[in-house]
C-alpha cells in the first residue's frame, strides 16, 4: 500500500487479522519462509485477539493483498456505450450519444438490470469504492442505490441535476430537480441506511444548471452536509461557453463557489485547463479533483498536469475512469493512462519553451519570428488561414499560435512523470482523501476497514498468461508488472469492509 504519493510500501510476509466488524484489526509481519514461525505467531494473535473461531485465507507465492481500488468518477448509465463515438468532442459526444442513452433510463426495469452490470464489471476490476452518477431519474438512481447495496460495493449515487441547455426529452424543471433530489437523498439515508452507500449531489456540469438550481443545491448541501460531484474545466470550448453564460463569475471554478458548491466535500472531474487562480482556489477550499486520463484522451480534452498539482499542494486527488467518456472499467486503466498523461503533457515542451524565446526576442528586435531547419529559413506563422495564427506577432507580444499554450506548462524544471507507485497512490489513498474517506480506507492498516483485492499473477498461466514473473524479478516488479500487464483475471477476490464479495 501507499500511504503517501511518495511512500510505497511492500510487506514481504504478514498476517491481517480482520474483525467481524470489518475493520483491520492488526497487521503483524512474519518472517517470510519459516513455517514454524508463522504458525506461532497466528495462535499467538488468534489467542490475544480472541479470534479463535476465525477462518484462516493464506495467500500463495504469487499472491498478494493490496488495498481495494477507487474510482471517483464514473456514469453508470454511460457503461452501455463505453467504446463509441471518440471521433466526437465533449459537447457534441454528449448530445449524440449520452444525453439519447441517459434518457433510456426512464425505464426502471432497463435501469436495474444495466446498474447491475455495470456494478458488477467494477467489483469485477477490483473497484471496491465508487463514485457513480446516475440519472436524472428519481427511480432509476433508487435502483442504482439498491444494486450498490445487494452487491456490497462502497458507493457515492448521486442523481444528476439538469434543468437548462438539455433536450426536451431529457431535462428537468428546477422545482422537479430538487424535490427528486431531496428524495434521493432521503431513500438512500432513511430507507435504504446502507453503511456503504452515500448520497452525493450531482449537478451534472455549469452548463446543464441554472444559477436558481445550483444555489439550491448549495443549500440542500450545506442542510444536510452532502458531497457534491461535478464537471469542472473539462474543454476548452465547454469553458468558453460557462463564460458566457456567467459574465458576472471570474472563472468556470467562480461559477460552483459562488452557488455553494465549491466545499471541502466537492469532488470536481477533469480539472484540465484551470488557471492558477482557479488551482488556489480549489486547493483552499480543500476540493477533490479527479484526474481521467482516458476519459481526456478519448475526448480530445487534453491531458491533466498532476505533476505541476502536486508540487502546488494539492494532496486530494484521485483517479477516475470516467466511463463512458473513457473505455475502461478499470483502474488498472486510469493508473496507466494517468502515468501516459503524466509524460504527454511535457511532450514537446522544451521546442515550445525555445520557440516562446525566439518569439519573445523577436517581438524585442521588431523583426518576424523565423527559425532554421537544415540551413533554411522559415516563417513560423505556419502559412495562413489556419485559424490560429497570421504568422505576426499578436498583441500580447507572442506569435498567436504560440499563445495557444499554457504557459506555465511548459516549465521544463517540472518534468517528473508520474511513477507507478504514485499511480497506485492516486488509485488507492488518494481517491480515498478525494472522497473523505482515507480514515476508513485507501491502505491497509488497523483500524481501517477491510477493503482489499487479492491479486495472482499467475492467474492466467500457460501459452498466453497475461504477466510473466522471471527469475531477475524481484517483489517490487513483480508488482509493477501487476500494474502495467495486469487485468480482472489476476484480481482473484474483492472483500469489501471485510466481507468478499467477489462477484
Ligand atoms: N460534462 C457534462 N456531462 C458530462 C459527461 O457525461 N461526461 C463527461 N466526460 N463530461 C461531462
Ligand atoms: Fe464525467
Amino acid at each position: 500500500h501507499a500511504p503517501a504519493v511518495d511512500d510505497f510500501r511492500h510487506v514481504a510476509c504478514a498476517i491481517v487479522g480482520v474483525a467481524a466488524s470489518g475493520r483491520i484489526a492488526f497487521v503483524e509481519e512474519v518472517r517470510p519462509g519459516e513455517a514454524g514461525a508463522k504458525a506461532a505467531a497466528l495462535a499467538r494473535l488468534k489467542a490475544a485477539w480472541r479470534f479463535d473461531d476465525a477462518s484462516v485465507v493464506e495467500l500463495g507465492v504469487h499472491q498478494f493483498l493490496v488495498p481495494g481500488l477507487v474510482d471517483t468518477h464514473i456514469h453508470a448509465p454511460q457503461y452501455v456505450f463505453t467504446g463509441t463515438g471518440y471521433d466526437l468532442t465533449l459537447l457534441q459526444w454528449l448530445e449524440k450519444y449520452t444525453f439519447p442513452r441517459e434518457a433510456a433510463y426512464g425505464d426502471t426495469e432497463y435501469a436495474r438490470e444495466t446498474f447491475g452490470k455495470v456494478v458488477r464489471r467494477t467489483v469485477r476490476c477490483g473497484t471496491t469504492t465508487a463514485c457513480y452518477y446516475a440519472t436524472t431519474h428519481l427511480a432509476a438512481t433508487k435502483a442504482l442505490a439498491d444494486v450498490v447495496h445487494e452487491v456490497g460495493q462502497r458507493a457515492f449515487v448521486g442523481k444528476v441535476n439538469m434543468d437548462r441547455n438539455s433536450p426536451d426529452y431529457y431535462v428537468e424543471t428546477t422545482a422537479e430537480s430538487l424535490a427528486s433530489t431531496r428524495a434521493i437523498v432521503d431513500y438512500i439515508r432513511t430507507t435504504l441506511q446502507s453503511p456503504l452507500v452515500t448520497p452525493v449531489l450531482t449537478p451534472r456540469f455549469v452548463p446543464s444548471c441554472t444559477p436558481e438550481l445550483m444555489r439550491g443545491l448549495g443549500d440542500i448541501a450545506a442542510e444536510f452536509d452532502l458531497p457534491v460531484q461535478s464537471h469542472l474545466s473539462e474543454t476548452p470550448s465547454e469553458i468558453e461557453w460557462v463564460a458566457a453564460l456567467h459574465p458576472e463569475c471570474t472563472s468556470y471554478s467562480d461559477v460552483y463557489a459562488r452557488y455553494g458548491l465549491l466545499t471541502s466535500r466537492t469532488i470536481m472531474a477533469h480539472c484540465v485547463h484551470l488557471s492558477r487562480a482557479e488551482r488556489d482556489l480549489l486547493r483552499e477550499r480543500g476540493v477533490g479533483i479527479s484526474h481521467c486520463a482516458n476519459s481526456n484522451f478519448c475526448l480530445h480534452s487534453g491531458a491533466l498536469n498532476v505533476r505541476r498539482l502536486l508540487l502546488e499542494g494539492h494532496d486530494k486527488l484521485g483517479l477516475g475512469t470516467d466511463v463512458a467518456g473513457g473505455y475502461s472499467p478499470s483502474l488498472l486503466d486510469a493508473m496507466r493512462q494517468s502515468i501516459i498523461a503524466s509524460k504527454v503533457v511535457h511532450v514537446g515542451s522544451r521546442e515550445r519553451a525555445a520557440a516562446r524565446s525566439r518569439a519573445a526576442s523577436a517581438t524585442t528586435s521588431g523583426s518576424a519570428v523565423e527559425h532554421v531547419i537544415n540551413g533554411h529559413r522559415h516563417d513560423n506563422g505556419h502559412g495562413s488561414g489556419n485559424g490560429h495564427s497570421n504568422g505576426k506577432p499578436n498583441s500580447a507580444g507572442n506569435n498567436g499560435c504560440l499563445a495557444l499554450f499554457d504557459e506555465d506548462a511548459d516549465d521544463t524544471a517540472i518534468y517528473a512523470p508520474l511513477s507507478f507507485s504514485e499511480a497506485f497512490y492516486l488509485a488507492t489513498l488518494g481517491g480515498a482523501k478525494v472522497l473523505g474517506l482515507d480514515k476508513q480506507i485507501g491502505t491497509i492498516e488497523p483500524g481501517k476497514d477491510f477493503d482489499a483485492l487479492v491479486v495472482d499473477v499467475a492467474a492466467v498461466v500457460g501459452a498466453a498468461s497475461n504477466i510473466d514473473v522471471f527469475p531477475h524479478d524481484d517483489p517490487i516488479a513483480v508488482f509493477e508488472k501487476f500494474i502495467y500487464l495486469g487485468d480482472d483475471r489476476n484480481i482473484v477476490d474483492v472483500y469489501v469492509q471485510g466481507r468478499r464479495i467477489t462477484p
